[in-house]
């Protein structure tokens, strides 16, 4: 197993009617700012709860965070957490809510000339508001990490960012919150967190048996309980509940820690967020089966172990195991009507060339963190998904 340093201050709250345990999270005197997206949260009641919850605190709110919050946006609250003093965020949302808090949280206290190099650069963030969250969509893992992802709509950048101290402070987790998704939101969620989770664990062995059976159990939780809260017509508690634990443990820290984890799934599915607008998850679900067939010598090891731990499959030689399991992992994205060929989102040749393009003039040596997915490599994955 590879050292490790395992850090997670955040306090997660977790099941029915937490969300009326706010006031004893948030010191009495702060000065609150909501955070929120477009709506969703005041059709569900979600923002009633909350606010209920906050009777006789000083809050003021921000909504319209975008779906892959766009840095434009999130400046606006900035200036208002600047000129109001605010000293608490408190995120309402799904991980776009998040995502843009934590940006907000760093931006805020950001003594640079531009903001967006917290991105751009990574610049060091060394001060930043607190942060709290009630999460509304059990997806990205934003509730119980330190980074986010941030979209510069003027340029088309979507591009990560973190720090310690951007982990939230407490996060509450009521999955009757998420009653009201719609479908394609909960599908999304689940392939999210099922990528997370191969992220960290299909790549290079380092006889690490607890992480791998962690991860294992949370895919295996994500394909048992995913599609039945997807088909469910009537919202079943504990599904909702196994599905949103599921996606909080699938990025918190502790699967990654001592193993060598990727990403460049997430690299590239990021470029087709960027230019062509597609949905996070959407985007992972049509890369990651270009990644594994392209990758099916050099990880090996861990796809045998993938294809025979978490799909049961035991017949065959090593190749056709894996075949199998890449089948049967694309297929799980289909059976929950996510659609997993660039060609059914319209994107062509000429499409990739400019992802590739992009990926060639920023120079990086390799495209996510294993080293094994260069450029021309993602060139290779990306024409396998046309
Ligand atoms: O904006 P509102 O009106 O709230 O509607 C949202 C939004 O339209 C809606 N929604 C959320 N909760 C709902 C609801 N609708 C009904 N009922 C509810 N309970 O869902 C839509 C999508 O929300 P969004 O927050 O964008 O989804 P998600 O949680 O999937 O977040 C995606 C963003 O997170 C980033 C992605 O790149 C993307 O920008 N990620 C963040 C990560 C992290 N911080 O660790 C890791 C991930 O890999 C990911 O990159
Ligand atoms: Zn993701």
């Amino acid at each position: 197993m590879n050292n490790f340093d395992f850090y997670n201050p955040v306090k997660i709250l977790f099941g029915k009617g937490k969300i009326s345990e706010l006031n004893k999270q948030i010191p009495e005197n702060a000065k609150i700012l909501i955070t929120y997206g477009g709506g969703s949260i005041k059709k569900n009641g979600v923002y009633d709860q909350v606010m209920s919850a906050l009777r006789g605190f000083n809050v003021k709110e921000f909504g319209g965070i975008e779906p892959n919050p766009r840095y434009e946006t999130l400046m606006k609250a900035v200036e208002i957490v600047r000129n109001d003093n605010i000293d608490f965020l408190l995120a309402v949302g799904g991980g776009s809510v998040l995502d843009g808090t934590k940006f907000i949280a760093a931006a805020a206290h950001y003594t640079g000339d531009d903001e967006w190099d917290i991105l751009a650069k990574r610049a060091r963030v060394d001060k930043a508001v607190s942060i709290g969250a009630v999460l509304t969509l059990a997806a990205t893992g934003s509730e119980m990490n330190s980074g986010g992802v941030i979209t510069k709509a003027a340029t088309q950048e979507k591009l990560a960012f973190g720090s310690p101290l951007l982990f939230p402070k407490f996060s509450i987790l009521d999955p009757e919150t998420l009653y009201s998704l719609p479908k394609h939101q909960i599908a999304n969620g689940v392939t999210d967190a099922f990528v997370h989770v191969i992220e960290q664990y299909v790549t290079y062995p380092v006889d690490s048996p607890v992480q791998d059976r962690f991860s294992e159990g949370i895919l295996k939780t994500l394909i048992e309980e995913g599609p039945k809260v997807y088909n469910s017509e009537t919202p079943d508690y504990n599904e909702y509940a196994n599905m949103m634990w599921a996606a909080t443990m699938a990025l918190n820290g502790l699967i990654a820690a001592g193993v060598q984890s990727d990403w460049a799934t997430h690299m590239i599915g990021h470029e087709l967020t960027a230019f062509h607008g597609l949905d996070h998850a959407v985007t992972l679900a049509i890369v990651l089966p270009g990644l594994m067939k392209h990758l099916k010598e050099k990880r090996n090891v861990k796809l045998v172990q993938f294809a025979e731990r978490v799909w049961d499959i035991t017949d065959g030689d090593d190749n056709s195991k894996i075949d199998m399991a890449i089948a049967k992992t694309e297929e799980f994205f289909n059976s929950i009507d996510i659609k997993t060929r660039l060609g059914d989102h319209n994107i062509k040749q000429e499409d990739v060339d400019r992802i590739i393009q992009r990926f060639t003039d920023r120079r990086v040596p390799a495209i996510g963190m294993a080293g094994d997915v260069k450029t021309d490599d993602a060139k290779v994955i990306l024409e396998d998904r046309l």
